[in-house]
């Protein structure tokens, strides 16, 4: 699967994917900041912004990963990188750190988790899937997701932040959502294989997340051997929209540790 992807600067490589229902312009904070120093890659996934979707319905988490696999072979790029993910792109860069461990230096895992949906919410995803292949509208998954997304300390302070992500949200195929509700709800747990991912790894979280509670991330990177975790004050689910300049300056701090 070829993606559209946006290759910014030059030095060691960073990758870093979007999560759902989103693409690769939620990252221009980071491309911005990090091209001075590095080659940043920021793809589309299969089917989101001007990326194709494949013809299967499915896209599942270690496809997309493979894609990811695929992108870089074809840029060339065969030593390892740096993968980061947020949600959705975090349970994709574990999949890529767990199925492809010699691509990789380091590991970024923002706003997300390492286990599995529970039982209710796979259905829920199922069921949210079923009624977009049924040709239903995108609106109902978009206006759940929109009041979790934020924190509630950005929604007072930079109310302004909202409306590109729900445009965002809205530019996304009704096919594209149904295929990545049907990924994730089959996607593997890997909590017990984080203990086997052998490179520094960075966990970032918001403290007012809440589709992914703090507690949880600061707990699953206690099993990572080369884990770090950094709370982000004050920001919710989109820690590097909500707080930009605190989430770059870690990465930073992050990347430079492995240099
Ligand atoms: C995301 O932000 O990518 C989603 O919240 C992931 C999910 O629904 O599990």
């Amino acid at each position: 699967m070829k993606l559209a992807c946006d290759d910014h600067g030059d030095g060691p490589v960073v990758v870093l994917l979007h999560g759902f229902p989103l693409d690769r312009s939620m990252w221009a904070a980071q491309l911005a900041d990090l091209a001075d120093s590095y080659r940043v890659l920021v793809p589309d996934l299969a089917g989101f912004g001007e990326s194709a979707a494949p013809a299967a319905g499915v896209l599942s988490i270690d496809g997309m990963a493979d894609d990811v696999v695929e992108l870089l072979d074809a840029k060339g790029i065969a030593g390892p990188v740096v993968v980061g993910g947020l949600s959705m792109g975090g349970y994709i860069a574990l999949s890529l750190a767990v199925r492809h461990p010699g691509r990789l230096r380091g590991l970024l895992l923002i706003n997300t988790r390492a286990a599995a949906d529970s039982p209710e919410g796979a259905a829920q995803r199922l069921a949210n899937a079923g009624a977009l292949e049924a040709g239903g509208p995108t609106a109902p998954i978009i206006d759940g997701m929109k009041p979790k997304l934020f924190g509630a300390s950005s929604l007072q302070t930079r109310p302004e932040l909202v409306p590109p992500i729900e445009a965002m949200m809205r530019r996304v195929p009704a096919a594209t959502m149904a295929g990545a509700l049907r990924g994730m709800a089959a996607r593997a747990d890997r909590t017990g294989e984080l203990p086997g991912i052998a490179v520094p790894t960075l966990v970032i979280a918001g403290t007012e997340d809440r589709i992914i509670p703090i507690a949880e991330a600061a707990s699953f990177s206690r099993r990572l051997p080369y884990g770090e975790f950094e709370p982000i004050d004050g920001a919710g689910h989109l820690t590097p929209i909500e707080a930009p300049d605190r989430v770059n300056a870690r990465i930073r701090r992050f990347l430079a540790s492995l240099d």
